[in-house]
């Protein structure tokens, strides 16, 4: 394991410039949290966070809060309660089912939605009877893979509904990446559509889920929403179209209660190895934790905030933030299906004039993507009915912060840097609007109810202005209750480094005031744009191709997408090639990547060289080839086995240059 270091240069000014942003006197009257939250959340968090859990509907109430036997949590474990009876039915109850849930937005120009509560809530009720009648039962797992569109979220819900777990799998993963993930979780059926939009373009979906299916022999039925009409290949008896199976049936549902610690999800996300670990969460202290969060993060009033959280529903992000957490809160969303670029570099900005956003959620890679396509594009339009923040995902650099609180946020919105992780369930670092000073670049403080803390090697905490490695000291009603099927490397992963504490896998420095600073994995995890990536998922993927003898994959710091991948590939003997041959070959193998893992994870550079340095007992030197990567003077090289390797290496990364 890598010691944490500071990222970006910027970081460190800013650190010593200190620059701060107290909150303003508007936020401090209306917003949801007060300062005494925190005194209250964390002299007695669970009794804290057990009263943010009496918000939700619960059909029978619990009286237990925290069941602790490390490293097992459980919460409010003999309460029952239904996710899609909190997300829907309770709104509809209350009468607010004339309440726009969503404004749905196509990618296509003039394709747009407006779906109410109770619309939604017979469309989930449909989909529920549905599976139902396809042989679903509670604890039967289903695997879905989606574009952006309203049935997502229908179909989240309604496995939700009859206590179903969902296994979603973002639509940018290609068909060997889908048969892992639906053959670990065991998903018998799968929902789908024949494609989506992307850049104009009429992606395939289903043909990937048909060549997925190869591999996955027990799965009987699959549900393909027709969205592009794009021909498709049908499998008769296992293929049926959504539109044919879920409209006709009755659009309501007798939703059933099940226990909180019911599994509600699995989402899958890249460890150090090369087989993804399915993280799974249950069903009360999951809503609890993204409710409150959301409420209080986001300031969110239902009646009259417009919510938009630009990430898509195949990520945590958009399982925590687009539909548990705002659903149960019963707010009014934009949903967008496509690309930034889609009909446009403003199509974000026309989207928030057009609907008023007063919150926008979204990845720093996102921001600095529209830095570069420059500030008259956000400055043409009216983006005054914002007035809050928000980012994720990676560690936001503090130009792009800057840049964010100016040209969108109109020097008036609060920002709110949110770290969290697929694990934690929601989010578990920020500022508080209208409470906590931000500072560009800091994440800030533990949310109310939250312990986190930085420490040194040794576990011990470290003092202000050190750095060290981040960790969750008590539990939390969002925390993962596992990884799907496998005990074992749950507890390794996250409770073996340091006795009865999680451990993140990311760096942290505490400031001189003592506020912290999010500095991004400390381990074999890459972020790309946001995206998690393992360097064993990436080189497994290139060893795959039959021309490899070798692969070392690095993340390396790229301005624009945080980090990029670099990949050091030695061929086998028989399969050298001539100088000029070497592009065509590289291309080969960056299309291999994609098709076995997704595009996401084609590198930045991938360096042909004839051998890779290695310490004597054999292990590739990682942190050497990031050196590298990064242009860095080269360390100490003496426990090669060779060192002149990597001075090879090197060269050939300078006679290379970047590509792309
Ligand atoms: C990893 C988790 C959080 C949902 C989307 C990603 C990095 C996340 C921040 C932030 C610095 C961040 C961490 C973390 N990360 N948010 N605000 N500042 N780093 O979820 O795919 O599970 O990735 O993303 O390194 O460990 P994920």
């Amino acid at each position: 394991m890598t010691t944490p270091r500071v990222e970006n240069e910027a970081f460190e000014a800013l650190l010593h410039e200190q620059r701060r942003f107290s909150p303003s006197e508007a936020f401090v009257q209306q917003a949801n949290a007060t300062a005494e939250l925190y005194a209250e959340a964390n002299a007695d968090p669970e009794a804290w966070w057990a009263e943010e859990a009496r918000r939700l509907t619960w059909s029978t109430p619990f009286t237990k809060v925290l069941e602790w036997d490390a490293p097992f949590a459980r919460w409010f474990s003999d309460g029952t309660l239904n996710a899609s009876v909190n997300c829907l039915d309770r709104h509809v109850e209350d009468g607010r089912g004339e309440k726009v849930a969503l404004h749905w937005v196509g990618e296509p120009e003039g394709d747009r939605l407006a779906i109410t509560y109770s619309e939604m809530l017979a469309k989930v009720s449909k989909a529920a009877n549905a599976l139902t009648s396809l042989g679903v039962q509670a604890g039967d797992r289903v695997a879905i893979y989606m574009p952006m569109i309203p049935e997502a979220m229908v179909a989240m819900l309604a496995c939700a509904r009859i206590g179903a777990p969902h296994s979603v799998i973002f639509g940018g993963f290609s068909a060997e990446a889908l048969a892992d993930r639906i053959l670990d979780a065991d998903c018998r059926v799968v929902i789908t559509a024949d494609g989506g939009f992307r850049r104009g373009v009429a992606a395939g979906l289903k043909v990937q889920i048909d060549d997925a299916l190869k591999l996955c022999p027990d799965v009987d039925r699959v549900l393909v929403v027709r969205r592009t009409g794009q021909d498709v290949t049908w499998v008769e008896g296992r293929d049926r179209w959504w539109h044919e199976v879920v409209d006709p049936q009755p659009s309501v549902h007798e939703a059933q209660a099940f226990p909180a610690e019911h599994p509600l999800y699995i989402m899958y996300t890249s460890g150090t190895t090369a087989k993804p670990k399915g993280i799974f969460h249950t069903t009360g202290g999951y809503l609890t934790h993204t409710a409150t969060t959301h409420r209080y993060v986001f300031d969110v009033k239902p009646e009259t905030d417009i919510f938009w959280t630009a990430a898509d529903i195949g990520w945590v992000t958009g399982h925590s933030y687009i539909v548990y957490g705002p659903m149960t809160n019963g707010v009014t969303q934009v949903m967008y299906e496509g690309t930034p670029d889609a009909g446009g570099q403003d199509r974000w900005w026309r989207i928030i004039e057009e609907y008023g956003v007063t919150i926008l959620y979204c990845a720093p890679t996102a921001i600095r993507t529209f830095m570069k396509w420059g500030d008259h594009l956000p400055a043409s339009h009216d983006l005054t009915s914002l007035r809050l923040l928000g980012s994720v995902g990676e560690p936001i650099n503090p130009g792009a912060w800057m840049w964010y609180r100016t040209h969108i946020g109109g020097d008036r919105c609060p920002i709110v840097d949110t770290w969290w992780q697929t694990e934690t369930g929601g989010i578990m670092i920020t500022p508080l609007p209208g409470v906590t000073a931000t500072k560009p670049g800091a994440g800030m403080v533990p949310f109310p109810g939250i312990s986190a803390d930085v420490v040194d090697n040794d576990g011990a905490s470290v003092s202000n202005g050190q750095g060290g490695l981040l960790v969750i000291t008590r539990p939390w009603p969002g925390m993962l209750r596992g990884i799907w099927g496998d005990e074992e490397r749950y507890r390794e992963t996250y409770w073996s480094r340091f006795d009865g504490v999680y451990f993140a896998g990311d760096g942290a420095k505490r400031d001189e005031d003592g506020d912290l600073w999010l500095l991004g994995r400390v381990d074999d995890v890459m972020n790309v744009s946001g995206h998690r990536l393992s360097t064993a998922e990436v080189e497994h993927a290139i060893v795959g191709h039959p021309a490899v003898a070798e692969a070392a994959v690095v993340g390396a710091s790229d301005e624009m997408t945080g980090q990029a991948i670099v990949a050091f590939v030695t061929l086998k003997a028989a399969n050298q090639v001539a100088s000029g041959g070497e592009a065509a070959l590289i291309e080969e193998i960056r299309n291999h990547i994609a098709q076995v893992i997704s595009p996401i994870a084609k590198p930045r550079q991938i360096i042909l060289t004839p051998d890779l340095p290695k310490t004597r007992s054999g292990k590739i030197m990682r942190r050497l080839l990031r050196d590298v990567a990064e242009h860095r003077a080269l360390g100490d090289v003496t426990t090669l086995t060779d060192p002149a390797v990597v001075k090879m290496i090197d060269e050939l990364m300078a006679s290379h240059g970047e590509e792309e």
